[in-house]
């Protein structure tokens, strides 16, 4: 059984040379290779690289890879475009002999070539929000020093469903009298709009936005907000396990009932000229797709779609009812919130750098988009709550929705379209400033470890 002290060892760690290529391995790559070209530096290496990789003329059908550029220098290439080729070695070799020879022949100065910039060191100068052509594997120096931040603070907000405690919810749901139908009803379309919506919102980060945002630091705020929408998801699978309901009704509601299919659709609507893998950004044109699609995930989506369904389910644990699945919503809204002001934040360094896509035409374009939104939302405030339910009612969500509305629209610098509206619900303020360590509804431990610590005893 290996044990540390195996590896317990003061000598320099060794590095692969050419010459450390077994001799079988060498003899039997010269044996296949044409006749040796004169190499273009008096090294083992680049001979060896040249004698290994078949000669084109030779043998036509076995050359896959034309012979690497024995430079570092940084080269724009098509390179991403085309399969790499790796060259033709003797059959006879084993495996451990044909590993040894292709790690000899990788081609460091093509993978540099891959990159925009190559192997250059980059100046924080050098990055941008979109269109960078700096190396975007280069996570320092920050210029965005905010998102960064908000990766910290993300990461430390970290929560897992499963420690939170559903036992009193799974009581009241199945108890007759725990819950009224209009309750239910509510319970039941916000578990169905989330449970696709942060779906839709963790695809459109993964498969559209992420390639086209430039710049390292806020790549890994996403990829953290990536797996924060899979946490989301997590908690409404959760959910519906816990409380025993109908899977197939919950998870197809985004298609099957209007109310959530519309703002569904909405959604959908604006991530797909992203999707298309074609597309990129370059253009005035594409730049301004690309602004649109984080106006209508992270204002409209994010930033007004989630509020109706927040607001109730928190307003029930507030009122000592499903404490559990509000619990969970309260952890996803601290989550959201912060997706949306980082989606804020974003969309405002694009305008700052490119104030020539913020045209008169282009706002008019994203106040629509936020009007759309909060008609969509108070038309599903009207279909999940026919009568007044939990201190609440349609009439006071449409207030609450416009006061929003007019919060989205002063993020952006865009003009209030619902003047004079009011926060009807104020305690939801509270909610979102939750912090870690408060223990609102007191039903789990105050004190919790966010992974298991390693201890190396
Ligand atoms: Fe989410
Ligand atoms: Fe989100």
């Amino acid at each position: 059984m290996l044990s540390w002290d195996d590896f317990n060892s003061d000598a320099p760690i060794k590095t692969f040379k050419p010459q450390d290529i077994p001799e079988p391995v060498r003899q039997a790559a010269l044996k296949t290779a044409a006749p040796v070209q004169p190499a273009p530096t008096p090294t083992d290496s680049a001979s060896l690289k040249q004698a290994i990789i078949k000669d084109k003329e030779q043998a036509p059908a076995k050359v896959a890879a034309p012979a690497p550029t024995p430079v570092l220098e940084p080269q724009k290439t098509d390179a991403s475009t085309t399969p790499v080729a790796e060259p033709e070695l003797d059959p006879s070799l084993s495996l451990l002999e044909r590993a040894k020879a292709n790690i000899e022949t990788l081609d460091v100065a093509a993978a540099a070539a891959e990159m925009e910039m190559g192997a250059a060191r980059i100046e924080v100068d050098d990055k941008a929000m979109i269109n960078c052509r700096a190396d975007l594997n280069q996570l320092v120096p920050f210029k965005y020093d905010w998102a960064w931040q908000k990766y910290l603070d993300a990461c430390a907000n970290h929560w897992m469903p499963q420690e939170i405690n559903m036992t009193a919810d799974v009581a009241t749901w199945k108890s007759e009298d725990g819950l009224s139908a209009d309750e239910r009803l509510i319970v039941e379309r916000s578990l169905g709009y989330f449970s696709s919506a942060d779906s839709l919102v963790a695809n459109n980060l993964v498969l559209a936005v992420y390639r086209l945002i430039t710049n390292p630091e806020c790549r890994q705020y996403l990829l953290r907000q990536s797996f924060e929408e899979a946490i989301h998801t997590h908690a409404y699978q959760y959910c519906v396990e816990s409380l025993g309901m109908d899977e197939g009704e919950i998870f197809n509601m985004y298609r099957e009932v209007p109310a959530v299919a519309k703002k569904a659709a909405w959604t959908i609507k604006h991530t797909q000229a992203l999707c298309d893998p074609t597309f990129n950004t370059g253009t005035p044109e594409t730049d301004q797709e690309l602004l649109s699609n984080l106006i209508a995930f992270c204002c409209v989506t994010e930033g007004i779609f989630f509020y109706c369904g927040f607001s109730q389910i928190l307003s029930m644990g507030r009122r000592n009812k499903m404490t559990g699945v509000a619990e969970q919503f309260q952890y996803i809204l601290r989550d959201e919130s912060m997706h949306l002001n980082f989606g804020v934040d974003v969309i405002n360094q694009i305008k700052l750098e490119n104030p020539h896509l913020w045209t008169d035409a282009f706002q008019q374009k994203a106040i629509q988009m936020i009007i759309e939104g909060t008609e969509l939302e108070v038309a599903y405030a009207r279909d999940t709550m026919p009568r007044g339910v939990l201190g609440m009612n349609a009439a006071m969500m449409e207030e609450y929705l416009h006061f929003i509305a007019n919060r989205r629209l002063n993020q952006l610098g865009l003009a209030e379209q619902y003047p004079g509206a009011q926060n009807p619900f104020p305690w939801m303020s509270e909610m979102m400033d939750l912090r870690k360590e408060k223990n609102f509804f007191e039903t789990r431990v105050i004190e919790y470890q966010t992974g298991g610590a390693l201890s190396w005893d």
